[in-house]
């Protein structure tokens, strides 16, 4: 059974004609973007779209999906998003697939925002999967370091032996921390190292959560 799809598919219930919808990245993301463009094509609805990242552009550029630009509306109504982790407060680990800049721009400009995934992603404390955290460039080796003075173990993202490279040309660093007990307090932490641009932990940003399990059950958390 596809949990993605299943997940994605209860997700685009939500989506209405007239509105700004950001879509997400990611193996799961795509399922939600492929079911909106079959929505459009199949009950003629209307909508308009910020992605989060240059390949879901290009997905929903293939599916006649319309792209706005952010000076186009003053907030989106719906984002469906996929993510790394989730706990029980709705906090997440985004970042995997290396877009969280951007997702945490169109998350915080979304009055709702949907996260969809397999009940994988759902976990008691975040933290088992590295921490994704987006930096510059310049000065990277010290940004490595105080990093790692957090209490991670920090690698720095590669692609083909080269670093990954974001869709906001910065460098990836993801930090295996043994537990992340306080979402926020690391999550302001690392924010406050100057060189760092973002990090992956989304707190008080998902609105709802939709996990759909194996035998096609689907689990619905509201923050
Ligand atoms: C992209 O940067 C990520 O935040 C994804 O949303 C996350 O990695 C989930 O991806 P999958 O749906 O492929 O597991």
């Amino acid at each position: 059974m596809n949990t993605k799809k299943i997940a994605a598919d209860e997700a685009i219930k939500l989506v209405q004609n007239g509105m700004t919808v950001g879509l997400g990245t990611g193996s799961t993301a795509y399922y939600a973007i492929e079911g909106i463009g079959r929505r459009m094509r199949e009950e003629g609805l209307t909508i308009r779209a910020i992605a989060t990242s240059a390949r879901s552009e290009a997905q929903a550029h293939s599916l006649q999906i319309p792209i706005v630009s952010f000076t186009d509306f003053d907030h989106l109504d719906l984002t469906i998003d996929g993510a790394d982790e989730c706990d029980y407060n709705l906090n997440l680990i985004k970042g995997g697939g290396g877009a969280l800049l951007r997702e945490k721009i169109v998350a915080s400009n979304s009055r709702q925002l949907i996260i969809i995934g397999d009940k994988s992603k759902l976990v008691q404390q975040l933290g088992r999967f590295p921490l994704p955290v987006e930096v510059v460039s310049f000065g990277l080796e010290k940004t490595f370091l105080k990093l790692k003075a957090l209490g991670c173990q920090p690698t720095l993202r590669l692609a083909e032996g080269k670093p990954y490279v974001t869709d906001n040309n910065n460098f990836i660093i993801d930090c295996q921390f043994a537990a992340i007990p306080d979402p926020k307090a690391l999550h302001d932490q690392i924010n406050s190292i100057v060189g760092v641009v973002e990090n992956g932990l989304f707190i008080n940003l998902a609105t709802q959560l939709i996990i759909a399990s194996e035998t096609g059950d689907i689990q619905t958390l509201n923050a």
